[in-house]
């Protein structure tokens, strides 16, 4: 049966489609079955089919394996014996990744006849291991001189060359879409011209994948390499594209996307040139200019007369009390320890040198104009972009959910939050993300009442602590089409390694702002503009306005984007590292402030390790992000999988799909979930280009309480007894993350775990109808018994600063300060009858300060706000010891104010309230 027949039989389910290791596993398992004469060659015939085409995009196992395979299954001569040998050392050489650096793994096993210059593994005798990558040739030649190019390119090799990379030569425009989409090992591409558009394959899956991308057969056949070239772009913008031409060379670069390639020979040159170009463009991504710089500060001979003792570690390893520091650490850490700025090693907060060059390169990396490195975290980052852009009286449009760092950072600047509410997930105790409409309903609040001059950002957190995603081009959009120079913040401390995945680029703050960037260029923009603005007529109501994905005017806009990335939670970076991403066309007005904001926050000594660990993650990801966050997509498919799939685990738990943690009226796509039967790649891909909110599937909420227990039980049984660590904990919940770090192994043990304490629940409640009532009763109390989330109530009128008389914004650093003073606060206990009293008759009562409960980690109550019976009523439900900003012993902490006693919800004017202290 050919592949192109199975996949029309039965569509490949989403989760098989990245599975390389787990295919060749698949087909080492029927291989040895039919040696053991208990399978039959048809079943293998139809394993290695579907294995065939998906090969030909990989370098290894090659042509010459793959053929001794088919050979061994030829009916004349079929060996079931010998075929499973082959079949097992391929898919152990694919899962240790062994072919990289071991040449006689490309031997087919009778031949032993490899050709010497296969893969020398190191560079010379002792030396390391060269790094190995493969290199796409998308060529128009007959296949049959395919072998002869991919020897050609081998004999290149040079001892000296710091890489080794091995050739996957391919034929069409599809076939090297393909190539990219599921050979993670690819850093470059050679694009010869005159290659045809389609392959010679039928490969619906993946045509409709690329579909899905917006790649479609729109491409003009005779004139294939720079659409290629604008294809791979968007696809894997971190692979070099070098062009081949025999047309003038100089008139091509003139053209459009010919900016993206590197390099553009004339196809007869040298072809040693196109080697050592290859060479230089992996070695641009592999240089780490800080990193590099401080391992050869920690060789030099240096006598430090500066602070820091640590430095250079004596004080440590001569000690006889804390030498075990030294030796668990490692002297290295004491030989890269320095306060110094000189010697080579810049200064982050006015890099000149290799600091400023490291975040050259992650801007590069990420599709930023600018990066500023932060070793306080996100946390700080947040802060740093609200000092930076917010003057007091702005206001901010905010996502009462964001970390506290924005809440905080607004204090500090004085900005006003009009905060806007996520949509409910009450049965899980926690918030989805903020509905479009209540965005654009704030902006066009303030407009009516003549203030749209003052919302100076829309602050957003993007993915949220749960998974869910914007549509973050759809969102800018529609507000600059209502504010032209409003500024985005995009926290995507959750999310760095997003950018890595062409599944979810599109939906980060640079990959959007990217794609806006082009809609702002492409000639129809203003067309479709002025076709809009037709449409609706001179004064569209506001229905009109909301109900419409509104098309912003190019001439007009201005765009602003930041986002904040905790390095640290998503990639190789050492814990605190944090990256500040700015595309903002009008940078050049801000950067002074964005200095000051970078000289209040960071620290004057800040951390070595975490400055080079930054510039390592971003050449980690540059090199492998692509592999690696696939992986880590993976990962979390297969515990999905599992929980969904094994009928004793599903008893007792489940991981909460698309269709649950994205209400259907934001899933205009239809989409249900990654697992969901017949869904495909092209389904999700549809989801993530559409639907007003998607699911990051690396982010995995464990419904718990169906098992009896709550987040934070659930989250320190596996802690204490299983070694799982797990984070975000809600009543009933805990939230698995996969990340690039997670392994099979790590899968295996957390199902192991499941199952063992779905197993113990079993046993349990086998000793009778008493233990079986009280786990109903706890399941009932955990699933249903949940309390309201409260929504922001309002700013007391004392606090609304000169807020207008529809919009909710308040002056939140009045009241955070006003506290300061004791004489003006009061507490009132949660329990006993004062504080039902108090809402009943007043005087009302007003936050002194943020409380916030961990779980779920959003302030329920900000300073200046007003304290209501549904707060009061979620605080009484709540069964967390951990609440910020809340004193068990005394109570509330409120802000006594001159008023009457129903006046903090009346809408007078703000100075008849002033708090007493004013
Ligand atoms: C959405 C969000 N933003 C910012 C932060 C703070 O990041 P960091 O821990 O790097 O300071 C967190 C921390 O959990 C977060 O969840």
């Amino acid at each position: 049966m050919t592949k192109a027949a199975t996949a029309q039989q039965e569509p490949r389910r989403i989760d098989h489609f990245y599975a390389r290791a787990d295919r060749w596993r698949e087909l080492a398992s029927i291989a040895r079955r039919s040696a053991s004469g208990t399978g039959n060659r048809e079943a293998l015939e139809a394993a290695f089919a579907e294995i065939e085409l998906d090969e030909e995009f990989h370098a290894f196992p090659g042509g010459r394996l793959m053929a001794a395979l088919r050979d061994r299954l030829d009916p004349g001569r079929f060996s079931a014996q010998s075929f499973a040998t082959l079949v097992r050392r391929i898919s152990a050489a694919i899962v240790t990744r062994d072919y990289k650096h071991d040449s006689s793994e490309w031997e087919t096993d009778d031949s032993g006849d490899i050709p010497a210059d296969l893969l020398p593994p190191t560079l010379g005798e002792g030396s390391a291991r060269r790094p190995y990558f493969e290199v796409l040739v998308v060529t128009p030649s007959p296949m049959a001189r395919w072998p002869h190019l991919v020897s050609e390119m081998r004999r290149l090799r040079r001892s000296e060359d710091s890489f080794i990379y091995e050739v996957v030569p391919v034929g069409s425009f599809e076939d090297a879409l393909c190539a990219a989409v599921l050979n993670a090992e690819l850093a470059a591409v050679l694009i010869y011209e005159g290659f045809p558009l389609r392959s010679r394959h039928e490969a619906p899956v993946l045509r409709e994948l690329l579909n899905a991308h917006g790649f479609s057969a729109e491409v003009d056949a005779d004139d294939t390499a720079l659409p290629l070239v604008g294809a791979l772009k968007r696809l894997r913008p971190e692979l070099d594209l070098y062009l081949l031409s025999d047309r003038h060379v100089e008139k091509l670069a003139g053209e459009p996307m010919a900016d993206s390639v590197r390099r553009i020979f004339y196809q007869v040159e040298e072809p040693l040139e196109m080697h050592l170009a290859v060479i230089e463009g992996v070695r641009d991504r592999y240089e780490t200019p800080f990193f590099d710089n401080l391992k050869k500060y920690a060789q030099r001979p240096i006598g430090t007369f500066h602070a820091l003792p640590i430095a250079r570690g004596k004080s440590v390893f001569k000690s006889d009390w804390i030498r075990d520091m030294g030796e668990f650490y490692g002297l290295n850490l004491f030989l890269a320890e320095s306060s110094a700025t000189t010697g080579g090693l810049d200064s982050l907060l006015e890099p000149t040198g290799n600091i400023k060059r490291a975040q050259d390169m992650a801007a590069r990396a990420f599709g930023a104009d600018h990066v500023f490195f932060v070793t306080n975290g996100t946390s700080t980052s947040n802060k740093m972009v609200h000092q930076a852009l917010v003057a007091p009286g702005d206001i901010v449009i905010l996502d009462r959910n964001c970390h506290k760092s924005h809440h905080y950072g607004l204090v500090l600047a004085g900005g006003q939050p009009l905060y806007v509410e996520a949509y409910p997930m009450t049965e899980y105790s926690m918030y989805g993300a903020v509905p479009l409409r209540s965005i654009k309903q704030a902006l066009l609040d303030l407009r009516d009442e003549g203030r749209l001059d003052r919302a100076r950002m829309v602050d957003l957190t993007n993915c949220t602590f749960d998974g869910h995603i914007y549509n973050v081009r759809r969102v800018m959009e529609e507000c600059l089409a209502i504010k032209p120079d409003i500024i985005f913040l995009w926290d995507e401390a959750w999310f760095g390694f997003a950018h890595w995945s062409p599944f979810l680029r599109p939906r980060t703050a640079m990959g959007a702002a990217a794609d806006i960037e082009q809609w702002l260029r492409a000639p129809d923009s203003i067309d479709a503009f002025e076709k809009q603005q037709t449409a609706l007529g001179k004064s569209p109501s506001r229905e009109t306005l909301l109900e419409t994905r509104l098309i912003p005017d190019p001439r007009k806009v201005r765009l602003r984007v930041y986002q904040t990335n905790s390095t640290h939670k998503s990639m190789s970076s050492i814990r605190q590292g944090s990256m500040v991403l700015v595309k903002d066309v009008d940078f050049a007005d801000v950067e002074a402030q964005f200095h000051e904001a970078v000289f209040t926050h960071a620290s004057t000594s800040p951390n070595q390790q975490i400055i080079a660990s930054l510039d390592v993650a971003r050449r980690q990801m540059e090199l492998e992000g692509y592999s690696l966050v696939w992986n880590a997509i993976q990962i979390a498919l297969d515990i999905r999988k599992e929980v969904a799939s094994h009928p004793l685990i599903s008893k007792y738990f489940s991981i909460l799909g698309a269709d649950e943690m994205v209400p259907g009226e934001y899933r205009q796509s239809g989409f249900v979930d990654f697992l969901a039967p017949g869904v495909d790649w092209g389904d999700a891909v549809r989801s993530m280009r559409e639907d007003e909110f998607c699911l990051d599937p690396t982010r995995m909420t464990l419904v718990c309480g169906t098992a009896g227990f709550d987040g934070t039980q659930f989250k320190a049984l596996l802690a204490d007894e299983y070694d799982i660590q797990v984070n975000k904990t809600s009543r009933n919940s805990v939230l698995l993350q996969s990340n690039i770090n997670n392994t099979r192994s790590d899968v295996a043990h957390l199902i192991r775990v499941l199952l063992e304490i779905s197993h113990s629940l079993d046993k349990k409640l086998e000793q009778g109808d008493g233990t079986r009532q009280n786990f109903a009763a706890r399941v009932k109390s955990l699933m249903t018994d949940v309390p309201d989330l409260p929504n922001f109530s309002c700013f007391a009128d004392a606090y609304r600063g000169n807020a207008g008389k529809s919009t909710p914004e308040g002056d939140m650093r009045t009241a955070f300060y006003g506290a300061y003073d004791a004489a003006h606060c009061e507490h009132v206990q949660l329990a006993g009858s004062e504080i039902d009293d108090r809402l009943k008759h007043g005087p009302a009562m007003v936050s002194a300060n943020f409380v916030i409960p961990y779980p779920p980690g959003f302030p329920i109550l900000v300073p200046g706000q007003v304290v209501t019976p549904e707060t009061v009523e979620f605080m009484r439900k709540l069964d967390v010891k951990e609440i910020h900003g809340y004193d068990e012993a005394r109570g509330l902490k409120l802000i006594r104010l001159r008023t009457k006693p129903d006046s903090a919800r009346s809408t007078s004017k703000a100075k008849e309230f002033a708090p007493i202290s004013s």
